[in-house]
């Protein structure tokens, strides 16, 4: 059986965008025909597993299709959490041996912030690793240490680490060839703040080459990417047909910014259903 494609969305910060980012994802692989099967390993808010829950009841009660993944049962998130280290790994395995017997060509994994049990276990899976990051210092500073000083690089820090630790494991277990391909994208670019963003950016290239990222194109902080969530659906479910909302340009925005990540993630050009702004 072929093996499917891993993606991981990580990083230890909490708020960073991780749900976002991997809802958005799914449903771009989705648009693009590919079958896909989700894991929300965020035991307490299963937020990926809420926003797939409430498209499944809005496209029913609005009689319209849409694609959606499967998903392996992890059972009661919150007992899960709870249980041994054994247990947790023990039920990961088999929902991602479900998604894999079920002929899913991705598996995504939304990932809980903080270092957990499932988190290292998911890493360590990996063929890719998406990790947002919000423009600031704060949150850059979970994968490398700034000087307070000098804002000079020091070294990698938490998060980086907990990577390096799931690139060896892999080497360990698949050979040398096996490799992590890590993707680090800023999220929620708001539009001010170009120097702050100036020195953040010349930092992150610095450590992308020290740690072995790559850095992915950024999404702006905009409405629409939270504003669509009861419903269950992204800016690429949008259509001439399917708008609860308003559609303005900015939405069209959004769509483009969508597909250069997807791009960027080396996923091919995603065919989205056709949106105009004015209708
Ligand atoms: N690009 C964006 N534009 C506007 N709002 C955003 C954007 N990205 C994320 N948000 C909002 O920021 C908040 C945190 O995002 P999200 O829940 O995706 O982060 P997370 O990393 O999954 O958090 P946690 O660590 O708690 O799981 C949410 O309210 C979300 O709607
Ligand atoms: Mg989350």
């Amino acid at each position: 059986m072929a093996q499917p494609r891993v993606i991981v969305v990580g990083n230890e910060k909490g708020g960073a965008g991780k749900s976002t980012l991997a809802i958005h994802i799914v449903c771009g692989l989705l648009h693009a025909g590919h079958r896909v099967a989700i894991l929300d390993l965020d035991l307490r808010q299963r937020s990926m597993s809420h926003f797939f829950a409430h498209r499944a009841a809005w496209t029913a009660a609005n009689g319209v299709v849409l694609p959606m993944p499967s998903e392996p049962d992890l059972g009661d998130g919150k007992v899960l959490a709870r249980a041994e280290e054994a247990e947790q790994i023990a039920r990961f395995d088999a929902a991602y041996a479900e998604a894999t017997a079920s002929g899913a060509e991705v598996i995504l994994i939304d990932t809980p912030g903080g270092d957990t049990p499932l988190s290292r276990a998911a890493h360590a899976r990996a063929d890719q690793i998406v990790t947002p990051m919000n423009d600031s210092f704060v949150d850059f500073d979970m994968l490398g240490s700034v000087d307070p000083v000098t804002l000079e690089l020091l070294k990698p820090s938490t998060y980086s680490e907990s990577v390096w630790e799931a690139r060896k494991h892999r080497a360990i277990k698949e050979g040398r060839h096996a490799a992590i391909d890590w993707v680090v994208v800023t999220n929620r670019l708001a539009v001010a703040e170009a120097r702050n963003r100036k020195r953040l950016e010349e930092r992150m290239l610095k450590l992308a080459k020290r740690v072995g990222f790559r850095v992915g194109p950024g999404l702006r902080d905009r409405v629409i990417y939270r504003e669509l969530f009861p419903f269950g659906l992204t800016v690429a479910d949008l259509s001439n047909e399917v708008r609860p909302v308003a559609v303005s340009l900015a939405h069209v925005a959004a769509r483009q910014e969508m597909r250069n990540l997807m791009q960027a993630l080396g996923l091919e050009d995603v065919s989205l259903p056709a949106l105009d702004a004015a209708a």
